[in-house]
């Protein structure tokens, strides 16, 4: 498994040795405004870390981040490169979707608003050193591990945890490496399955509902301070790099599975998935006809529509 995203960390702890660490100074503003009504064209701004997929700003608040989606693509460790056009602005838009939705049923995130195309807003948390994958139906890593045809429905959804050291590619850890090695304490850890379990039911309806099949997927979550306090809460995205996406009926991949195994259609997928969740209007889906269309006749596509930022308020967590 692969560190897609940054260690957010305001000081030096022994948990931090040997991972990338990144101390994110704040600039203060000479006068609080609301995150709502806050100009979100920034000049200047001072870029804090570049993953894989995305890359950090300083927000325009302290304890505020903002995340830009490129539209770089990497595979098996970052071994495999890419580029898939627009992925970055769809991905943008279905993880602020389903950030939203998941705030709306009572999840915590750090997810604020989308800013523009390729931007959001979201709190800084301290990300915990896990990647959260929950499955649904064998595929992937767990079908090769234990020799299970992909597509065979799990006996239960199973949680799996990697640690986040692309040196040591990510291995799979237990509840019990977790706490012996402190990268989350026994409360944090049972606060995430709990919400990696409600995101996973309120996801797989979701996607039902409009023919796609959640597979399994990958979370990651933050740790958000509040003076000495910290609770944990949603963090990264959620969006077809991180999960696995079936066709109901056909059983087409729609997500980054396009891209690891040479399928290609990725844009074509992606956006799919936009339509589905009704995140394009009908003028991009027309576009998007068009491109089925100009590809049925061997043409290329058309590049992914564009389309103005809303006024989202911050969520309440
Ligand atoms: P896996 O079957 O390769 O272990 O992947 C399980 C899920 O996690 C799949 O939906 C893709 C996602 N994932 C990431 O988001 N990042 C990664 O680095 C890997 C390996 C998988």
């Amino acid at each position: 498994m692969i560190v897609s995203s940054v260690l957010c960390r305001y000081g030096h702890s022994p948990a931090s040795k040997g991972r990338v660490t990144v101390f994110a100074r704040v600039r203060f503003l000479p006068r609080a405004v609301p995150l709502d009504r806050q100009e979100t064209k920034m000049t200047r701004r001072r870029q804090i870390y570049e993953g894989k997929a995305k890359i950090l700003y300083e927000g325009p608040e302290p304890g505020t981040i903002i995340q830009y989606f490129k539209d770089d693509a990497t595979a098996f460790n970052a071994q495999k490169k890419g580029t898939i056009s627009g992925k970055g602005v769809l991905n943008n838009r279905i993880s602020e979707h389903v950030f939203t939705m998941l705030g709306l049923i009572g999840i915590p995130t750090h997810f604020i608003r989308r800013l523009n195309m390729r931007e959001q807003l979201v709190r800084q948390v301290e990300i915990i050193p896990i990647e959260v994958v929950v499955r649904n139906v064998a595929a992937g890593s767990i079908a090769k591990r234990f020799g299970i045809e992909e597509g065979t429905m799990l006996p239960r959804t199973i949680i799996e945890y990697y640690y986040k050291d692309d040196s040591l590619n990510d291995p799979l850890v237990s509840d019990e490496h977790i706490a012996a090695f402190g990268w989350a304490s026994q409360d944090e850890m049972h606060d995430i399955a709990d919400m990696a379990i409600r995101v996973n039911d309120f996801m797989a309806g979701m996607f039902a509902g409009v023919g796609i099949r959640l597979v399994d997927f990958k979370l990651e979550f933050g740790r958000l301070f509040d003076g000495d306090f910290a609770r944990v809460i949603l963090a990264d995205e959620i969006s077809p790099d991180g999960c696995r996406l079936w066709d109901m009926k056909t059983g087409d991949k729609l997500d980054k599975d396009r891209f690891r195994r040479d399928l290609g259609g990725e844009v074509e997928a992606y956006q799919e998935v936009a339509r589905r969740l009704g995140l394009l209007t009908e003028e991009e889906s027309a576009v998007l006809d068009l491109d089925e269309h100009r590809k049925a006749r061997g043409k290329t596509p058309a590049t992914v529509p564009t389309e103005a930022a809303p006024d989202t308020k911050p969520p309440a967590i």
